[in-house]
């Protein structure tokens, strides 16, 4: 495949001194770049969702490293990381549920403690390594996803988990692409994604600018959809994925993958290793992030409702493995996920 045709954006750039990010508060109406320049400002860009999606927020965080390490003098790697590692800790805190930034961080830290006089270049280079595993990653997952789908596949998608939120390609919107660029899928449903909307505002827009045609639909039609048999397979991402299978992702998921088990509909979750977390046995161990209610209750600074005694927002739910019928990462497929499989691919929690 043609992977520059189908694949034109790019959240994070580094350029020589400073991270540039995407901001995607602002799509699809501006395109502004926000120049991070410190570990704090990338923090904040993740905190605010300017950069976002599991893999965007490791790679952020990897070079927020970089970041804080340019700015102390150090003989050796090992010294560096000695000066910057409460403020690793503090960036590492920037949102809770993806463990892609813990991840990433910490193997920053364990590429720094080895490294001698030429540290500044190689953690450098080991930021950038993450951001280019993560798209290779991505090209197997697209073709390895590809292949479970039917031909004439017409899928749903939720959130955004596209070339914004990773390094490019993307992950379910990778196997997509794939699917569209193969011909085997022929229908895109994208779910709007309340409250942020990341469906309609960043995933649309992410399509349209590779030219592939999807369909909106309000989260909550898509049981509808599945009753009138329109939908084949529900492909989603995961923020991160337990030693038992279980994938926490963005809220509505677990609804979605309902649904689908109720309509004879298939689930597959694309994510890459770094998404796994086999130190969590099951779901019930991912802290749930809670955002603020304003989220529900204004857009675009306007209030939208009645104001309401109280407003609840978690921003990801969790799906038990039983509702998944494909996990697609980089390694390959496993179909019906559970702990034994988990462990014959990632290892035990003290393997890894
Ligand atoms: O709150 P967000 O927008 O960061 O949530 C993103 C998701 O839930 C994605 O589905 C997930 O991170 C996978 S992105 C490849």
């Amino acid at each position: 495949m043609n992977f520059e045709q189908v694949d034109r954006v790019r959240p994070l750039v580094w350029q020589d001194k400073h991270l540039s990010v995407l901001d995607q508060r602002e799509l699809p109406h501006r395109q502004i770049h926000l120049v991070c320049r410190t570990s704090s400002e990338v923090a904040e860009a993740i905190h605010v969702l300017a950069v976002r999606g599991a893999p965007a927020i490791g790679i952020a965080g990897a070079f927020g490293v970089v970041l804080a390490a340019h700015a102390v003098q150090a003989d050796t790697g090992a010294q560096a990381l000695q000066r910057i590692n409460a403020e690793l800790t503090a960036l590492e805190h920037a949102r809770p549920t993806a463990v892609n930034l813990h991840w990433a961080i910490q193997r920053m830290r364990e590429k720094l403690v080895d490294m001698g006089a030429d540290w500044r270049d190689g953690i450098l280079r080991a930021a950038q390594a993450i951001q280019s595993e993560d798209l290779a990653a991505n090209h197997r997952m697209g073709s390895f996803g590809a292949e479970c789908l039917p031909d004439g596949a017409r899928v749903l998608t939720h959130c955004n988990t596209g070339s914004l939120a990773t390094a490019g390609f993307g992950t379910a919107l990778g196997v997509i692409r794939a699917g569209v660029a193969s011909g085997r899928i022929t229908k895109i449903y994208a779910s709007e994604t309340r409250p942020w909307l990341q469906g309609s505002r960043l995933t649309i827009w992410e399509l349209l600018q590779d030219g592939i045609p999807a369909t909106l639909i309000v989260d909550s039609a898509s049981a509808y959809l599945m009753q009138q048999g329109l939908i084949d397979t529900v492909i989603v991402g995961a923020d991160r994925i337990c030693a038992n299978g279980d994938v926490a992702n963005k809220i509505g998921t677990y609804a979605h993958a309902l649904a689908a088990k109720a309509h004879g509909v298939k689930v597959m979750v694309v994510a890459p290793s770094s998404t796994i977390d086999m130190a969590t046995a099951t779901g019930l161990g991912i802290a749930i992030e809670q955002r603020p209610g304003t989220e529900l209750t204004h857009i675009g600074g306007a209030e939208i409702g009645a104001r309401a005694a109280a407003v609840y927002n978690p921003v990801f739910d969790i799906t038990p493995a039983v509702c998944i019928d494909f996990l697609v990462t980089e390694k390959g497929v496993i179909a019906a996920p559970d702990a034994a499989k988990m462990a014959a691919v990632f290892g035990s929690p003290a393997g890894r």
